[in-house]
């Protein structure tokens, strides 16, 4: 038996981007949005995320979201769960902050987390193994942060010490001592930090587990994928794994070890080197560092292992399979990629999928999906 699934039933939108009014009633397995270029097809999905994330992964301002020469734009969802259905809705205003409402009573951003669980597939995912390691710890914390709610308080508050250390580090810039001052910042970056770091390295964990599985049936079994946590304290050398995991103790230690070492440096440079700001996740395909080795075809079938092996955890955290965001990329992917894909998500998991060219996307897909036409800002049905 499937688990349940995360569903939009409808989606409305007004004065978002560049659509004035969208009312859209999606088919709960897979619809295409198919349009030319810049009419709206990415913008759509961006809707969606911002509802399932309370925050645009294209923009930190959200201004930029409400409709040229407009002052106001919202976006809802109405969301069937598994065992709820409800609307879930957000208000963005070019003077005020946003307001989000879940059947019509206000939230808090981080109490919407979790209640649109999505996956998304940008092109900019295609960078994933080979760009920067903001990119691999954005991957993690938007995963973790829609599984577990306590994963999004904790890494709230770590972000909001870490500024306030990150002053205090300013005005000693330069001086030999004075470290003592940064005590009572490190006591609390350690509280917060610790369990993201555990939740980080068990998802990793898991990650790796389903990621390598598809990575295995993908390639044949010829090629073996393996994602390595890299805490920000771990040198170059191979991280000994997990057994620390088990134990946030000896993660705490291992932190305050590291902010003893790095105290003279964080002094002179004026700015924290410690934390989890600073970890990474290393891919490794047999045996080598796909970061340095890694073909165009590997990065890519590596990325899509992950994501695939996104989909699982969080319906394995959340006990519903999440609505699944692609973005332009299945033409990037060749057609046995592109099959594994459409297979392992087909009948179960809400999928939205944009394109300029329906062509490489099968009949059989196009018949059993809902397409949906953009154009200009309008979406209408084919
Ligand atoms: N706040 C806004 N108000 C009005 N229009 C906007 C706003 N923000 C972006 N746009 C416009 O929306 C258009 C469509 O953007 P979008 O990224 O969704 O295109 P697309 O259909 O995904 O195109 P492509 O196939 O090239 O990816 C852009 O041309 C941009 O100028
Ligand atoms: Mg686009």
């Amino acid at each position: 038996m499937t688990a349940p699934q995360t569903i939009i039933q409808r989606l409305i939108l007004h004065d978002f981007r560049n659509y004035r009014h969208v009312d859209l009633e999606p088919s709960p397995a897979v619809n295409v949005l198919l349009g030319r270029n810049a009419q709206g097809k990415t913008n759509l999905l961006e809707s969606v995320l911002f509802l399932g994330l309370g925050k645009s992964p294209r923009t930190g301002r959200d201004g930029e979201l409400v409709r040229w020469g407009c002052r106001v734009a919202s976006a809802a969802a109405l969301v069937k769960k598994r065992d709820s259905t409800g609307k879930l809705q957000i208000v963005v205003s070019v003077d005020a902050p946003k307001r989000i409402t879940w059947n019509d009573g206000p939230l808090r951003p981080r109490d919407a987390l979790g209640l649109l669980t999505t996956v998304s597939f940008f092109p900019d995912d295609l960078y994933l193994v080979k760009g920067g390691p903001a990119q691999r710890r954005r991957l993690l914390d938007v995963l973790l942060s829609q599984a577990d709610a306590k994963y999004a308080r904790h890494l709230i508050r770590y972000h909001r010490i870490l500024r306030h250390r990150n002053v205090q580090l300013k005005a000693l810039q330069g001086r030999s001592r004075g470290g003592e001052l940064l005590e009572v910042w490190n006591q609390q970056l350690l509280e917060e930090a610790v369990p993201v770091m555990v939740a980080r390295a068990r998802a990793v964990h898991r990650l790796a587990e389903a990621a390598g599985r598809v990575h295995g049936a993908m390639t044949e079994g010829r090629e073996r994928l393996q994602l390595v946590y890299k805490p920000f304290f771990a040198g170059d050398e191979e991280q000994e794994p997990d057994a620390a995991w088990q134990d946030p103790g000896a993660v705490a230690a291992l932190f305050r070890a590291a902010l003893e070492r790095l105290e003279r440096d964080e002094l002179r440079r004026g700015v924290s080197l410690a934390g989890p700001q600073r970890d990474d996740v290393r891919f490794i395909i047999d045996g080598a560092d796909a970061r340095t080795y890694a073909s165009q075809g590997q990065q890519r079938t590596a990325v899509l292992a992950v994501k695939l092996a996104e989909l699982d955890f969080l319906q394995a955290e959340t006990g519903e399979h999440p609505v699944l965001l692609l973005d332009d990329v299945l033409s990037e992917l060749d057609p046995v990629r592109r099959g594994f894909l459409l297979e392992t998500v087909a009948d179960h998991v809400q999928t939205f999928i944009t394109t300029a060219n329906p062509e490489p996307l099968s009949e059989r897909l196009m018949k059993a999906a809902r397409v949906f036409r953009v154009h200009q800002g309008t979406v209408t049905p084919a």
